[in-house]
């Protein structure tokens, strides 16, 4: 038998003490497997509270994670600390120049500096690993990496971020306002009591930047992402979405066709027969698609102690194997330089409400709109009857430029029988 992994673990919080347990729970089957012990030998976190919580038998404590990073007796940091910046990149960074594989589970850290961090590591020969950053508990960056290797893929998109999903999911159940669910959700601990990382679409668009290199063998490019959240969702767009056939989904969704690539995190409406429309609550699932293996989803937890630390641990049992798979898939020289895809070059379908007086001839102003934009109209719902009142108005159109629906919305909300902005929610049919 080989000698143990020597692990420290920098942060403590819910992934940290799952990691903790998981590795104490299976340290044999996780030995057998790796074919050497995965020895925990440091652990730090600001709070020392957590010294005592986590029983450190045999395990040196740390209130500042740094020392770790150079401890001549640790093989892996594990970083959990969290951020784009300071600490967590630069305890990263000291971890690399020391020599030591890094193992993070830190998608804002990887989405920005996940390209520079892989080369500082490839240099010193050590790995940085970040199944964990992605969709919890979903194995997809080894998918995109090992199992779907063969392919091209042309596509990859998914359900990201739970807490989104859990909230599309109760109010479509409920009928009830974002607003009151969203309050629900942070009482239940299934939202941060600051949720906009999550409810804005940014947490996605960080998964969905790294999800996007990995698949096409591109420099991540968070910057090209476009990303729009959930919070204007209202029950009466999911009450119409239903009566088209459709759920609404907040997916990411990267695509690459023509050398160019479309990154994009929004509120989707997908029919609702979809695979991934039954994907609900907190659970997330990603699809690929691929030019030999054709369509393939995976659907697990995204988020939690046992699906994140799951991940954690798999990238430490690559690494007590000698697994040594390029952090993008191929070598940082050899990546791409993404070529972005705007959104205004989006080509898609689009849903549109407007509220609208309840008068004659608004419809035909809303009409000639579309037509002076060349929008093609595939549906028009008007609903109740609201003299001197509003009304809703949904039109859905086929496919065209999304910079027309721009133009054709401007000129729309700027008319006088129109009441409040109109909602655009973008089609899929995949
Ligand atoms: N906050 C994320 C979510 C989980 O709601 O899915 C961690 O990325």
């Amino acid at each position: 038998m080989s000698d143990p992994l020597r692990v420290a673990i920098a942060g403590l919080g819910t992934i940290g003490g799952g990691t903790f347990k998981l590795i104490g729970d299976n340290a044999k089957l996780l030995e057998r497997r790796s074919g050497r012990e995965i020895r925990l030998v440091a652990a730090a976190d600001m709070e020392s509270s957590k010294k005592k919580e986590f029983a450190l038998g045999g395990i040196r404590w740390h209130d500042d994670a740094m020392p770790m990073a150079e401890a001549k007796d640790v093989d892996v940091v594990v970083e959990l600390i969290g951020g784009s910046e300071g600490v967590a990149k630069t305890f990263c960074e000291t971890a690399i120049a020391n020599g030591k594989h890094v193992v993070t589970a830190n998608k804002a850290l990887i989405a920005h500096h996940g390209t520079e961090l892989a080369l500082a590591a490839e240099e010193a020969g050590v790995v940085i690993a970040y199944e964990a950053a992605v969709a919890g508990g979903i194995p997809i960056i080894k998918a995109l990496r090992e199992g779907l290797a063969a392919n091209r893929l042309t596509r990859v998109y998914g359900i990201l971020n739970g807490t989104c999903n859990y909230i599309l999911t109760a109010m479509r159940e409920s009928g009830r306002e974002f607003h009151d669910v969203l309050a629900e959700a942070q009482e239940l601990g299934y939202a941060e009591a600051d949720p906009g990382f999550d409810i804005d679409g940014v947490d996605a668009a960080h998964k969905l930047a790294i999800l996007a290199s990995v698949a096409f063998g591109c420099e991540i490019n968070f910057k090209a992402v476009y990303s729009e959240g959930i919070r204007h969702i209202s029950p009466l767009d999911i009450g119409f979405a239903e009566e088209l056939g459709y759920r609404i989904k907040l997916l990411g969704i990267a695509s690459r066709a023509n050398g160019e690539i479309e990154q994009r995190v929004h509120p989707c409406m997908i029919p609702s027969e979809a695979p991934i429309a039954t994907v609900e609550g907190v659970f997330n699932a990603v699809v690929t698609d691929g030019d030999f293996v054709d369509t393939l989803m995976q659907e697990g937890r995204g988020a939690g102690a046992g699906p994140t630390a799951s991940a954690v641990v798999a990238d430490l049992v690559d690494i007590a194997r000698s697994c040594r798979t390029p952090a993008f898939a191929v070598p940082i020289a050899d990546l791409d330089k993404i070529s972005p895809k705007p959104m205004e070059r989006h080509h898609g379908a689009y849903y549109i409400r407007l509220m609208v007086l309840d008068q004659p001839g608004v419809i035909a102003d809303v009409s000639a709109s579309l037509r002076d934009h060349d929008v093609s109209l595939e549906q028009l719902i008007q609903r109740g009857r609201a003299p001197g009142g509003a009304v809703s108005v949904v039109v859905t159109t086929h496919e065209t430029d999304e910079e027309d629906i721009l133009k054709v919305m401007e000129e729309v909300a700027a008319l006088d029988a129109v009441t409040e902005p109109p909602r655009m929610i973008r089609i899929e049919t995949f």
